[in-house]
C-alpha cells in the first residue's frame, strides 16, 4: 500500500531539470500516511527531495515518529508506469534525507526504508543500516 501510494505522489513530482522523478510515502504509529515528490528549483541546490516533502507534510502536521517510509524513483519516461525498469537502481534515499529520516525513529528504534521499481519488485532495509553515527545533539 505504502509503495502504491509512493507510486502516486511521484505523478505530482516537479523535476523539470533533472527529469528524475520521485515519490515518497510514510506511515505513522497511528497508520496515517503521508506522501511527497520532490520539487526542484531553477537555482538547483534549493530542490527538496521527495522523502523531505513527506517527513516535513507529517511533521508540520504534528507527526514526531515514522515507522516506514516508501520510496519510488525513475526518469521522466516511467512516469505513466507503476513499473520502474530493471535497468535503473531503486532510488535509494540521499544523505541528507537520511539524517532528516533519523530524526523521526518510531519507539521500536529502527525505521524500515522501503524501495521500490513496482509494487512486487521491492527491498525492505533499515535506516540503521542505511546510516551509522546519525549527527546528533
Ligand atoms: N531526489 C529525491 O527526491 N530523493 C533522493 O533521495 C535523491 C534525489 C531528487 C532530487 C532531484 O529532484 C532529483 O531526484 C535528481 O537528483
Amino acid at each position: 500500500m505504502l509503495i502504491e501510494e509512493a507510486f502516486k505522489a511521484r505523478t505530482m513530482a516537479y523535476a523539470p531539470y533533472s527529469k528524475y522523478m520521485v515519490g515518497a510515502a510514510l506511515i505513522v504509529p497511528s497508520g496515517k500516511i503521508y506522501t511527497g515528490c520532490n520539487v526542484e528549483n531553477a537555482s538547483y541546490g534549493l530542490s527538496n527531495c521527495a522523502e523531505r516533502t513527506a517527513v516535513f507534510k507529517a511533521v508540520s502536521e504534528g507527526q514526531r515518529h515514522i515507522d516506514a517510509i516508501a520510496i519510488v524513483g525513475g526518469t521522466l519516461e516511467t512516469l505513466d508506469s507503476t513499473v520502474i525498469g530493471k535497468e535503473e537502481e531503486y532510488a535509494y534515499p540521499c544523505g541528507a534525507c537520511r539524517q532528516v529520516l533519523s530524526e523521526f525513529l518510531p519507539e521500536s528504534g529502527d525505521m524500515a526504508v522501503i524501495v521500490a521499481r513496482s509494487v512486487t519488485d521491492y527491498k525492505v532495509l533499515k535506516l540503521s543500516e542505511l546510516l551509522t553515527y546519525s549527527f546528533r545533539l
